[in-house]
């Protein structure tokens, strides 16, 4: 297949484009900024940006599918950014396929989607979107799961997959945060990190867009559904922080902070950030204590029955992959 995979640069879209690329399909990336893995690929980028809708439409010509990573994440920043890379993005890609007749579209959500800030414990996928989000993040790819669902039909079929905490080498996120933190001494696990949480190894989330692809067809059991991805084996955000840093050669975190503590401080830390306008992303913020102070696990058995998704690198071997990347995690940076 002829795939484009916006957002191909990124963390998770460097993993989806490689695994096309060696499977034998031909591969496009839309995203703003060039890769030098894709080049190595045999990648053709496209820079442009997904709020570009005459750029997103001519990326997507003669393509058999798409594959939707691009997002703004993060948990802080003007609402109004999230909206148009997440929201008007997500419909400049819907709109393209269906212009171009491309007729397959898989698209990045996330666990997000229906956060409200309260527990979420080996939840399906009937949970329903909560009325209320705790963060722009969450509420805009809300918004642009439920266009790409709705736009499911017999021109275009669209599956959106949600992965939670996505880790392995490359990851520019949540791992590097994690290990400079804990090498500078700053590291604590709210509540004690008693919550238990799923992640999920970059191949595994990798791994399901490249199974949903073939599958989508109009009245497909895949078109038109949403399915939560994970290693299966929901951890303590104590145990998952610390087989990380375990593979990084340091050592466990035992030091808790109380959640009421970390809620207040964040309640200083965010409006000061915004009000000096520093750079960057606050080191705390309400969005991000609400996140870790919930449980996070999901049940995955419509993504193993429907997309014969399974956690194919396990979460130890996860671990050794990622433990050299690790090591080389700069000592300074965000
Ligand atoms: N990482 C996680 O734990 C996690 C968990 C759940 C869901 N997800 C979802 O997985 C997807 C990929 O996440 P990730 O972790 O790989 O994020 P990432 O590393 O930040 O990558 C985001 C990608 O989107 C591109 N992008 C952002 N704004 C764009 C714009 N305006 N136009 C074109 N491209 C744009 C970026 O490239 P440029 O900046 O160069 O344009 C980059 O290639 C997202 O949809 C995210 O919501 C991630």
């Amino acid at each position: 297949m002829k795939v484009l995979v916006t957002g191909g640069s990124g963390f998770l879209g460097r993993a989806v484009c490689a695994q096309l690329a060696e499977a034998g399909h031909d591969v496009r990336s839309l995203s703003r900024t060039p890769h030098p893995r894709l080049a190595a690929l045999g990648v053709r980028q496209h820079l442009d940006d997904v709020r570009d809708a005459r750029a997103v439409e001519g990326a997507t010509a003669g393509c058999d599918a798409v594959v939707h990573c691009a997002a703004r994440a993060g948990l802080s920043g003007p609402v109004s950014a999230y909206e148009a890379v997440n929201v008007a993005g997500t419909r400049n890609v819907v709109a393209a396929c269906l212009r171009n007749g491309v007729p397959r579209l898989v698209h990045t959500s996330t666990p997000s989607v229906v956060f409200d800030g309260r527990d979420l414990e080996g939840v399906d996928e009937s949970q329903p979107y909560p009325r209320r989000h705790t963060t722009a993040y969450a509420r805009t790819k809300a918004a642009a799961e439920r266009h790409v669902l709705a736009a499911d039909s017999d021109r275009l079929s669209t599956v959106a997959l949600r992965p939670h905490v996505i880790w392995g080498p490359g990851d520019p996120h949540f791992l590097p945060r994690v290990v400079r933190r804990a090498r500078s001494g700053l590291l604590r696990l709210p509540d004690g990190g008693r919550k238990r949480t799923d992640t999920v190894y970059v191949e595994n989330a990798a791994a399901a867009h490249l199974l949903a692809l073939p599958l989508l067809a109009p009245g497909s059991p895949v078109a038109g559904r949403a399915y939560f991805l994970s290693q299966g084996d929901p951890r303590t955000v104590r145990d998952a922080v610390n087989s990380l840093l375990a593979a990084a050669g340091l050592p466990p975190e035992e030091r808790s902070v109380p959640a009421g503590l970390v809620r207040a401080a964040a309640a200083v830390v965010e409006p000061v950030h915004r009000a000096l306008r520093l750079a960057g992303e606050p080191a705390l913020t309400r969005g991000l204590v609400d996140y870790l102070c919930a449980a996070h696990w999901f049940d995955i058995s419509a993504a193993r029955r429907d997309l014969g998704y399974g956690p194919f690198v396990s979460t130890e071997e996860g671990l050794r992959r990622t433990a050299a990347e690790i090591g080389r995690v700069p000592a300074v940076g965000g």
